[in-house]
Order: structure tokens, then sequence, then C-alpha cells
């Protein structure tokens, strides 16, 4: 991929499957297309999901430009295929479940910003340890400069499950950017071809206080600093205090293993 542009590369990345890669990428995909920047979505995945999640994507909805990254595309050069159009500010990367060390250091090579997603089970934290340890050792993101974020994705607040990748998280030396919550408006708006921000659910709109950090700390990674993010609306900040009422002392509550001790978070 051409690395003049002026444009944010971030790629999605965790060697585990099914941790919201996908989800992840295309909400943003979405968000940045929605405040007017242009964006791309690159899919390495030989599902295609991305790529699907943008067909579904209605017209009318601000565009995103798709790249296939996965099937070769013999009449043109690689670099050429890979390439977002000339006026692109945000490239969206999603990558595949089981990367190569090959593939995973051309991505690391490609981007600017490296968010893994990571869900709050034993299995999801020890893979999250294992690819952590690639990603620093084998693949020198760090040493690259590469900004490097975790994203807890698919979390019950108050369950033992997510206490403890809370303790994995502070032991690396890597920031913890978000944390979103394990929630049905996530996979229908993967289903509409909609953003998390374009969903008119109601635990959308409670999910975007933790987006909202997000886009913080990438607008900070960005190496061109070109298109700062919007100052968070004073609906975002009300969902801030709802959060914040859900971050009530633990102590205070009886920890469970998965399902959360609030029963009205239950189901959602
Ligand atoms: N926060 C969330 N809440 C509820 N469901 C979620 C959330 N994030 C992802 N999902 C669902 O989990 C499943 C896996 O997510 P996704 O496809 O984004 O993961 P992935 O890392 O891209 O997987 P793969 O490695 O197979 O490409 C999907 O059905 C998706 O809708
Ligand atoms: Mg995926």
């Amino acid at each position: 991929m051409e690395t003049g542009f002026k444009m944010h590369r971030i790629a999605l990345i965790n060697m585990k499957g099914g941790c919201g890669k996908t989800t992840i990428a295309t909400s943003l995909a979405a968000y940045y297309a929605s405040v007017g920047l242009k964006s791309s979505l690159t899919d390495y995945d030989s599902q295609g999901s991305s790529l699907d999640w943008l067909k579904h994507r209605d017209i009318d909805k601000p565009t995103i430009y798709g790249i296939d990254a996965y099937n070769r595309n013999k009449a043109t050069t690689l670099s050429w295929q890979l390439r977002p159009p000339a006026d692109t500010q945000v490239s969206i990367i999603d990558t595949p479940a089981g990367l190569n060390l090959e593939v995973l250091r051309k991505i690391i090579e490609q981007s600017d910003t490296l968010l893994i997603p990571v869900m709050p089970s034993a299995i999801d934290i020890q893979a999250a340890v294992r690819f952590i340890e690639i990603l620093l050792i084998q693949g020198k993101a760090r040493a690259k400069g590469k900004n490097i974020g975790i994203i807890a994705n698919r979390i019950h607040s108050r369950t033992l499950a997510y206490q403890t990748l809370k303790k994995f998280i502070a032991r690396l030396d890597i920031p913890l950017i978000a944390r979103f919550r394990g929630v049905q408006c996530y996979i229908h708006a993967i289903d509409k071809g909609i953003g998390i921000h374009e969903s008119t659910e109601k635990q959308a709109f409670r999910e975007l206080y933790q987006w909202d950090k997000l886009i913080r700390w990438l607008d900070q990674c960005n190496p061109h600093k070109a298109h700062p993010h919007p100052s968070p609306s004073v609906a975002n900040k009300l969902q801030g205090d709802l959060e914040r009422r859900d971050d009530k002392p633990l102590a205070a509550h009886k920890l469970t293993h998965e399902q959360p001790a609030d029963k009205s978070q239950a189901g959602k």
C-alpha cells in the first residue's frame, strides 16, 4: 500500500477468531464516513465479511471504498490492488483469524495504528497473550513505532471474566482504549450494513461513550492530525454518566462467572 498518502491506516488484528475485528472495523469505517472523511475498508479475510457488510450497506449511506486484499487481481500489481483512492483520509484494515507471520508483518508495515479486540474468556486471554508476544517480538510492532491499543469486546462489566481481562491488560504495557458490551445491536448493525453510530437502537446509543473514547485515542494516533474528531455531543456525555454508573465499585457487587450481576443487563 502506498505510504505517502495523508491518511490514517488502522488495522484490527488478533489471531484469535470471533473477537470482533470485523464488527469494529465496519463500525469505524462507517463512523469516519459519516463525519465526512473519505474512508476505505480493506478486507484481508478469505471469508470477505467486511466486504459482505459493505454490500448490505444502503446506497444512500455515506460511501466507504471497499478493497479486497484476499482475492488477487492478476490484471494489476498487488500494491495497486491494495491502494485506496488518493484522497482517502482513513483506511480501515480488517484481518482474518490465524494470520501467518508473513501477512502479519505486511499488515504491521501497512498500518499506523493496531487495534487488538480481546474477549473476556480464559481461552481468548491466553490467545491474546500469545498474539501480543508475536506482535511485539516477531512483528516488532512497537520497535517500528506503531500505536497499539486493546479493545475489550463483548464484556459484561461485573463478571469475573472481565475482571481477569482487566488484570491481564493492566500487566501489559499496552493501553486499554475502550470496552464494548456484549449486546445485540452489534449483530444487527452487521446484518444491516450500518455502523454502531448509525444504529437507532437504545443499546447502541449507550455504547457511544466508549466509541468516543476510541475515536479520541485514534485522533491522537493520527500521523497527519489533519482531521480532528468533532467534540463529543451532550448526548455522549450523558451516556458517559450512564457508563460510569455501571462502573460502581466492584466490592459492592457479587462477581459472577459469565452472567451480569445487574439483571437489567441480562439478554441485552
Ligand atoms: N460487542 C459485541 N456484542 C455482541 N456481539 C458481538 C460483539 N462484537 C462482535 N459480535 C458478534 O460476534 C461474532 C464475531 O464477531 P466478528 O465477526 O466481528 O469477529 P472477527 O474477529 O471478525 O471474527 P473472524 O476472526 O472470524 O473474522 C459476530 O457474530 C458478531 O456479530
Ligand atoms: Mg472477521
